[in-house]
């Protein structure tokens, strides 16, 4: 490392970085260049990215595509406000690209910044629709155990996850967790002759009866779950979701903001049970990280009920960033880069070949299991096969000397990531395995 490079490390410290722990931040990689799947550190090293940054690069790093109609676009209007009374030319045609893009009768796009302020204003939404529907007291969220939906106070306390609550409390009323369906270790209750998603659903049912159906406005559920350890939900668990949030007059929000953009396969994950949310959450791969973007998509019948409220009832709610044009436009050639390499199908593809080569791997003594859907993927450690016991320190040795190899998963508990930018090529998808094994085997 150069002397340059350890003086900004030092300056560096100053920073306060996202999720920040001074152990997990001594001694950070600092990344100059990205190429591909590629990152170039300061120090010389290079580094296959089989993370996309975080779930997010889906074209891959360095695209002058990207660049240039940035360029263009700020040259011309980096911005402009969004609010009501006024509008920009990119926020309209990527708006209009999306509407039934992800899913037929969600066609009216609010646009935010990133995937929590999405999910934030998911959440109000729902609020909002019921109090215009006579419903007011219909506001809490149901999620699940597991679930990662971000870090404002309310989707931190949607997250279903201890640890970012930890410092942070108290929580704010009206979040209900309830268990994932991991066809791995489910931590609910089976009921005999159940399967996994009929009790994972049955959960569902129960908080809502518990909790009454007219307190409940939304479940929000990611069809993938992906910081909770990359978890597929068996196939009979989001048509059984559909029908009870039918059933109860709960609204369904998808948290699409890993699965969407073709990372599972489809372009939106849904899809793979032929099922609809009435909201959907999505950011990172709109604009595979190149520019700040998010949003929601309400369903139609939501827009409806928006039309003839009262001017006392104006949706308050939006970000000085929604519509901002330059992201906008990075968007709209984000995805046309994404339908013109034909996305989820590579994903399907590529993402086959590399849950094989992961499940190859199975035969170390500590992989437990090997899932995943599309290009995204886990690998999980257990210190003991037959008993599924989860070791996450065992997790963390194989992603130093995974990293070690030039190659940049994501542990997450006991749980490796992999989910590397869709531009990916065979041979590129092979040296993730080849160097994740080399890693194992020089653990034993
Ligand atoms: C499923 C899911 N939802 C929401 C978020 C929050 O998005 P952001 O970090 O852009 O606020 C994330 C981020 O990783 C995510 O994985």
């Amino acid at each position: 490392m150069t002397n340059q490079t350890q003086n900004w490390i030092e300056k560096d410290r100053k920073q306060l970085h996202p999720v920040y722990h001074p152990k997990t931040h001594a001694n950070p990689m600092v990344i100059e260049k990205g190429e591909g799947v590629w990152l170039h550190l300061t120090d010389g090293r290079k580094i296959l990215d089989a993370m996309a940054g975080l779930w997010n690069v889906n074209v891959g790093y360095g695209r002058e595509e990207l660049a240039k109609v940035a360029y263009d676009q700020m040259k011309d209007l980096a911005f402009t406000s969004n609010f009501s009374g006024m509008t920009n030319l990119p926020s309209i045609q990527l708006a209009e690209k999306m509407a039934g893009f992800a899913y037929e009768g969600l066609n009216s796009t609010l646009f935010t910044s990133g995937g929590s302020e999405a999910n934030d204003s998911a959440f109000k939404t729902a609020r909002y629709y019921w109090k215009r529907k006579g419903k007011p007291t219909k506001y809490k969220v149901v999620a699940r155990k597991g679930a990662y939906h971000g870090v404002t106070i309310g989707t931190t306390f949607a997250t279903g996850l201890e640890k970012y609550h930890t410092m942070f409390g108290p929580a704010p009323e009206g979040y209900v967790h309830i268990p994932a369906p991991n066809p791995y270790r489910y931590d609910g209750k089976l009921k005999d002759g159940e399967t996994v998603g009929q009790a994972a659903a049955r959960e569902l049912e129960e908080a809502i009866l518990r909790e009454g159906a007219d307190t409940v406005a939304a479940f929000i559920a990611e069809p993938v779950m992906g910081v909770g350890g990359v978890i597929v939900p068996p196939s009979d668990y989001f048509p059984l979701v559909r029908q009870i949030c039918d059933k109860y007059e709960v609204l369904l929000i998808a948290d699409e903001v890993i699965t969407g953009f073709g990372r599972t396969g489809e372009w939106f994950a849904l899809k793979h049970w032929n099922v609809k949310p009435d909201i959907l959450s999505f950011a990172k791969a709109i604009t595979s990280g190149y520019a700040q973007l998010g949003g929601i998509q309400i369903s139609d019948e939501i827009r409806d009920t928006m039309e003839s409220a009262a001017d006392t009832e104006a949706y308050m709610h939006g970000y000085t960033y929604s519509g901002h044009a330059m992201s906008c436009a990075v968007g709209l050639k984000n995805i046309e880069i994404m339908e013109r390499e034909n996305y989820p199908q590579r994903a399907r593809e590529l993402g086959k070949r590399l849950l094989d080569g992961l499940k190859s791997l199975s035969e170390f003594p500590f992989v437990g299991d090997v899932r995943g859907l599309g290009l995204v993927c886990g690998v999980e450690i257990v210190s003991d096969k037959a008993a599924k016991t989860a070791d996450p320190a065992m997790t963390m040795r194989v992603f130093k000397a995974a990293e070690e190899r030039g190659l940049r998963s994501r542990p997450l508990g006991n749980t490796l990531a992999f989910s590397p930018p869709l531009s990916i090529n065979e041979e590129e998808v092979d040296e993730i395995v080849k160097r994740l094994g080399a890693a194992m085997d020089g653990i034993g």
